[in-house]
């Protein structure tokens, strides 16, 4: 007996049916995070640390909260983040999620080790639907740069470098169900040999290059012409050197809490970020994202006020594919939209550049 979809009245209802509804070994793998999973835990409660100055007597008849990531203009400061794997929680796999992105004007980020192929994903793609590429980066670079150049010539108008997996890391749930569903075969990866004994994670990933340093980024510049932005990002220190590097963006970002345990939230990080970039005058040199625990558009606010200029969504939009297909993701959008143009007005904002940090307290954060 599964609620129906309209009882599902927020993000957080979709994960509940999924547990219901999805295999074991899918459940495993979408919801697990590392270690003891403390990471993934702190990225809901760190949002709780903030708390709202809303501001009364502003015109909020009308609330637009369209905004503009990396020069592309969207209808809403989230987008739908790389999760791999789509087909273990609904046969289609991740083009559901380019479907119900278009629906919303949304972006979506394709993952490299996404289930259906890249093409199958870019030709789900409708109009001047905005796509971007997360890349983990091969040991052999003639194969990422294949992978690069390709994802240009098809239009991807971001470029996202996972810098926080140099080794994946252990999510004990997922090592712990026999891998060996249909929907776990990897189209894209360019991976050899897939050892299934360690879990879905660890079996598709073994391709990843642990070298990958600093020294790297300008090859990828000189490989492409796409926007580069690091995702993983977890210290103000490699902010300010993103910043140096030239690239156009980083994403503050533990990886949904599944790669190192007690890493901190990206929400935190991004409080202390943004005025160290003010202090030098650089926050307009580089584009800051946030994902990790979002899941109501007060998360989004919140992030937006620090000074983000948008969030990545993952496993809501994966639960809600999982259980309900695309009427679930798109039902997701519409909600946080809801939640959204409610919100705004509540805290007496009519657009996204009205939001900033002296709507927020947010010395709970220092409190620890
Ligand atoms: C991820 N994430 C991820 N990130 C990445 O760079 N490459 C990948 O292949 C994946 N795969 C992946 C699978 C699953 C099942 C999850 C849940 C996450 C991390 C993802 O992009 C993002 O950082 C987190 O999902 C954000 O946290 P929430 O929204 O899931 O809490």
């Amino acid at each position: 007996n599964m609620p129906a979809l309209a009882q599902c009245y927020n993000l957080l209802d979709f994960e509940s049916v999924a547990r219901q509804v999805m295999k074991n070994t899918a459940w495993a793998y979408y919801s697990s995070g590392a270690d003891d999973e403390i990471t993934m835990r702190e990225n809901h409660s760190a949002f709780h640390k903030i708390w709202f100055r809303p501001r009364i007597l502003v015109d909020v008849e009308k609330v637009d909260f369209s905004t503009t990531m990396l020069g592309a203009k969207t209808a809403m400061p989230f987008y739908v983040t790389a999760t791999a794997l789509g087909k273990l929680g609904n046969p289609e796999g991740e083009v559901v999620l380019t479907r119900a992105a278009h629906k919303h004007d949304i972006i979506q980020m394709i993952p490299t080790l996404a289930s259906c192929s890249f093409d199958e994903i870019v030709d789900a793609k409708q109009g001047d639907q905005v796509q971007w590429l997360q890349l983990y980066v091969n040991k052999d670079r003639s194969i990422t740069k294949r992978i690069v150049e390709h994802a240009e010539r098809r239009g991807c108008k971001g470029l996202f470098i996972t810098v926080d997996a140099p080794q994946l890391g252990r999510r004990e749930k997922d090592m712990r169900v026999k891998f060996s569903d249909a929907g776990s075969n990897v189209q894209s990866s360019g991976g050899d040999s897939v050892d299934r004994s360690q879990g879905a994670a660890r079996a598709i990933s073994s391709f990843i290059d642990p070298s990958l340093s600093w020294k790297d980024i300008p090859w990828f510049q000189s490989v492409t012409k796409m926007p580069i932005i690091l995702k993983g990002v977890q210290c103000v220190e490699d902010v300010l050197r993103a910043v140096e590097a030239g690239v156009q963006g980083v994403v503050l970002s533990n990886h949904g809490g599944r790669q190192l345990d007690f890493a901190r939230s990206g929400i935190e990080v991004l409080a202390e970020v943004m005025p160290a970039l003010r202090e030098r005058g650089w926050e307009k040199k580089i584009e800051i994202f946030v994902d990790g625990g979002v899941r109501r558009a007060t998360d989004i606010i919140k992030a937006l006020c620090l000074g983000a200029t948008g969030v990545g969504i993952g496993r809501p939009f994966l639960y809600a594919m999982s259980a309900y297909g695309q009427d679930g993701v798109e039902r997701a959008m519409q909600l946080l939209k809801d939640e959204m143009e409610m919100n705004m007005r509540l805290i007496g904002a009519s657009s996204v550049a009205d939001l900033n940090p002296s709507m927020l307290d947010t010395r709970g954060l220092q409190a620890g």
